[in-house]
């Protein structure tokens, strides 16, 4: 049976590798409108996105540098490096944000949506080191680093390494439906 799913959602992947091109500040700012789309509790939208473009190349050599060596070796093609950050106290009342790890996973998954709309490859991650993040984008208390997310232009898988074309090539693997859709009574 064919599937009803998004194309933009099915098709999406971690993509390792990238044809390094800068990407247009009207995209850049697409990429962005859409995470800011997206929903949280009690509308407070505690995500922050801070984010090097390669067009300045000394900043963009910045943030590759937070991110894990085995991440740099393909995220170095990017257009774009993105660091996620949650606001974790509610602007509301001071009260903690239990949600917001939540929430700026929920505006990071429109945004990687948003980029294979666009015709883009993106790719989160958890290698990076999270004080470096901190100290370059001068974050202060209340402010937690969240993932590292590469965007840019699909390349050409045999510019990679034989393990990472081995790993892009790999087929995409899933949970059956039965393990998490379940049924409650
Ligand atoms: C929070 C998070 C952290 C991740 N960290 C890394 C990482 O550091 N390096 C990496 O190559 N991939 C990383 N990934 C990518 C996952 O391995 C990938 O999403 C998963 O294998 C499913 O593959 P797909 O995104 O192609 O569907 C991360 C993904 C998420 C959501």
């Amino acid at each position: 049976m064919e599937s009803k799913v998004l194309s933009h959602i099915s098709n999406r992947k971690s993509e390792l590798a990238f044809e390094p091109k800068i990407l247009p500040q009207a995209d850049i700012d697409t990429l962005f409108e859409a995470a800011r789309w997206a929903a949280s509790s009690y509308n407070e939208q505690p995500w922050r996105f801070y984010y090097a473009s390669r067009d300045n190349q000394q900043l963009f050599e910045k943030a590759l540098g937070v991110l894990a060596e085995g991440n740099q070796e393909w995220a170095k093609n990017a257009s774009l490096l993105i660091f996620s950050v949650a606001k974790t106290e509610l602007t509301l009342n001071g009260n903690s944000n239990g949600y917001a790890m939540h929430d700026t996973g929920m505006a990071t998954a429109n945004l990687m949506i948003q980029a294979e709309s666009l015709g883009l490859a993106s790719h989160p991650m958890g290698g990076f080191d999270r004080d470096k993040v901190k100290e370059i984008a001068g974050l202060t208390d209340g402010y937690k680093p969240v993932a590292a997310i590469a965007v840019g232009y699909k390349g050409d898988y045999n510019n990679l390494s034989d393990n990472n074309k081995k790993r892009v090539l790999a087929p995409r693997k899933r949970k059956d439906l039965g393990e998490i859709a379940l049924k409650i009574g």
